[in-house]
């Protein structure tokens, strides 16, 4: 079998995720009320040690994998880029190489996709994407796991995103195309997500709208989604704040969707920005389901990457 690397969702597949959301809501309901770092009863992951890179700021996701590695019992590095000899210059494919000879799988967090795609082409153990500037698939595939378990089917699906085009957004794209959902992304002018990825969800059969009056998006929708206006490494400009305002999250957004829509963000979030407080702290948002759910999503990934899945 090849390596499985986790760099965008397409690599894994519909049925691979459709596995691991199944997967991962077993794995949840066996462990209720269990200490969380205990062990799953059949820990297959003993002996597995993951390593992770960050070159950016994490707290779900460093956490979660961690966690998940704990759950599925083996053990994780967690390494700062900064403080590796890769933030002296070693190359990623040297880093790649050095850890594939002492490591079961690596997981990083970087500013650019093509890092982990290098990393990927000089590993000879799963690589998986923890956040890059273009995507961010381990985090859909915990809100594909939210959304089914708040009872909303993904077949039919009306997902209404709002603000910045971004690597989420491009994640969600993909996961509507593979996973066949429709996505009404409000975005402002200059702000939408890459022609690659809408092409590749509208080519697999999503219905995929971009438009810019927030009000249509939400328009009867299942679920509404949203982002930090500023995702990290990108510089805070003025214009682009004041473009985002009329896509904030907000009782009167969300009067136009469905009574029973949820609301969703990776989090962390700026509440008063692109959420108002009323809502992040309502019954319609779902953000610390969400938010738990990357621990159990990691636990699907990494067994997917390691061919146990
Ligand atoms: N949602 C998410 O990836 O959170 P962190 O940046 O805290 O990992
Ligand atoms: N779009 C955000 C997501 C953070 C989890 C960022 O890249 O900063």
């Amino acid at each position: 079998m090849s390596v499985r690397h986790f760099l965008d969702l397409s690599d894994a597949g519909a049925d691979a995720i459709k596995r691991m959301i199944d997967e991962a809501r077993a794995r949840k309901s066996a462990r209720t009320d269990w200490p969380k770092g205990r062990p799953d009863a059949d820990a297959p992951l003993a002996g597995h040690t993951l390593a992770m890179i960050f070159e950016k700021n994490s707290t779900r996701t460093r956490v979660s994998f961690d966690m998940a590695m704990r759950q599925l019992g083996g053990t994780s590095l967690i390494m700062e880029a900064g403080s590796m000899q890769l933030g002296r210059g070693e190359s990623i494919a040297d880093t790649a190489r050095v850890l594939s000879r002492m490591v079961d799988a690596i997981m990083i967090r970087t500013d650019d996709h093509a890092k982990v795609e290098e990393m990927a082409r000089h590993a000879t153990v799963p690589v998986i994407n923890g956040l890059t500037d273009r995507s961010h698939p381990c985090q859909i595939v915990a809100d594909l796991l939210t959304i089914m378990e708040h009872g909303k089917p993904l077949e039919g699906l009306e997902l209404a995103w709002f603000g910045d085009g971004n690597n989420v957004l491009h994640s969600i794209l993909e996961a509507a195309g593979l996973m066949r959902f429709n996505v009404r992304c409000a975005v402002p002018e200059g702000f939408a997500p890459s022609d690659e990825f809408l092409a590749f969800a509208r080519e697999h059969g999503a219905r995929i709208d971009v438009v810019t009056d927030a009000r249509a998006a939400a328009q009867d929708a299942d679920i509404l989604v949203t982002d930090t206006w500023v995702s990290m490494g990108q510089t805070e400009a003025d214009e682009k704040i004041a473009a985002m305002q009329p896509y904030q999250v907000n009782a009167g957004l969300i009067a136009y969707a469905k009574s029973d829509a949820g609301f969703l963000h990776c989090l962390p979030a700026h509440v008063g920005d692109e959420v108002t407080k009323d809502i992040f702290e309502s019954e319609q948002s779902w953000v610390w389901d969400e938010a738990e759910n990357r621990l159990h999503a990691q636990k699907s990934i990494l067994l997917w990457a390691l061919g146990q899945l």
